[in-house]
């Protein structure tokens, strides 16, 4: 048997940063699939594979790597984590020991703010589930993949998992998915990306020493990130693209202020603005990775030329509804 489950990406619309000390933020999901497929098999290793990184490798119970397939990207770094979650589901199913094939293909960049580490996550703990017939509800995924996150990255907030999982658009706090945002026609965005990779859990340990050691320097924007969050839950129900762009602008400067912007985003950001975009901000950890534009039809090509221009990458996605899907099939 084959389990085969399929993950959206994700861009942060509003709020991020601020959603780790308790803010809201609002993300959505984005249709750039993530596939992980699961198969049996014999002895007890967990063998992991990267089919677009050509990556390939065993790792015994205790967690020791034996490389089968080397790329041009550590293995280790690469296909540790896909492991880790994967022996942490084994043992919630208690069937810790059984030997798994694990294939991952991806069309998100990784290290660029899309959520790529959500997605794996996701997908490996609702493809290894399904297999074995004791398949989770999206709300024990979402706990199982947040659980990863908060070993690797510290004090993630659980954004990146539940948009992956629950997909659509959400508002999010406190580790729970406050609301699926209903709207008529979603947000109509260019996603930009500076090709600059950098650690999320960076940019989050930046801003949570700034909320530590200068609280009243943290709590003027945090408080107006707020503010903007709940003014755009009410755009994304009823508003246009202007009131959303405008919006868009207030939280970027919020970002620069606590310092997670950087000059390969601002780049982008302007020339957006300049080509008649209606806003642009920074979309997830900042310090490069991407940016995202509010458009309509009219400006949409003149912004995405204007962002090649500035040297950027353009990723060609939008708002999908559907979070993880998983199906088994005989192999
Ligand atoms: O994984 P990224 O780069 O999209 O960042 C996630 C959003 C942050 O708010 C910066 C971190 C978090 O855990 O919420």
């Amino acid at each position: 048997m084959r389990a085969v489950a399929v993950t959206p990406a994700k861009v942060i619309l509003f709020g991020e940063h601020f959603v780790v000390g308790g803010n809201t933020a609002i993300s959505m999901a984005i249709n750039l699939p993530t596939t992980v497929a699961a198969e049996l098999q014999a002895g007890k290793q967990i063998v992991v594979s990267s089919e677009d990184l050509e990556l390939e490798a065993g790792f015994s119970e205790g967690g020791r790597i034996q490389v089968l397939q080397k790329g041009e990207i550590d293995p280790e770094k690469t296909l540790r984590p896909i492991f880790e979650i994967a022996n942490l589901t084994l043992k919630k199913l208690n069937r810790t020991g059984r030997g798994l094939r694990l294939i991952v293909k991806s069309q998100v960049p990784i290290g660029m703010g899309l959520g790529s580490s959500a997605a794996t996550a996701v997908g490996t703990v609702s493809a290894i589930t399904t297999l074995l017939r004791q398949p989770f509800s999206r709300e024990q995924v979402f706990e199982a993949a947040y659980a990863l996150e908060r070993m690797v990255h510290g004090h993630p907030s659980g954004i990146d998992q539940a948009t992956v999982t629950y997909g659509g658009l959400i508002s999010y706090s406190k580790g729970q998915v406050e609301a699926r945002l209903q709207t008529s026609k979603p947000p109509s965005l260019i996603i930009g990306n500076t090709r600059v990779r950098r650690s999320t859990g960076e940019f989050v340990g930046k801003v949570s020493r700034l909320r530590e050691t200068q609280p009243e320097e943290y709590a003027k924007p945090a408080l107006e990130a707020q503010r903007i969050v709940q003014r755009a839950i009410e755009v994304l129900k009823n508003g246009g693209p202007e009131d959303l762009g405008s919006l868009m602008n207030a939280n970027q400067q919020l970002l620069e202020m606590v310092g997670v912007s950087s000059p390969e985003l601002e780049r982008l950001i302007t020339a957006a603005r300049s080509a008649g975009a209606f806003g642009a901000k920074l979309t997830g950890g900042g310090g490069g990775g991407c940016m995202i534009a509010a458009v309509d039809d009219k400006n949409r090509a003149a912004v995405a030329r204007a962002i090649l221009e500035a040297g950027g990458d353009v990723v060609p996605s939008e708002f999908v509804s559907t979070g993880v899907e998983t199906s088994l099939t005989e192999k």
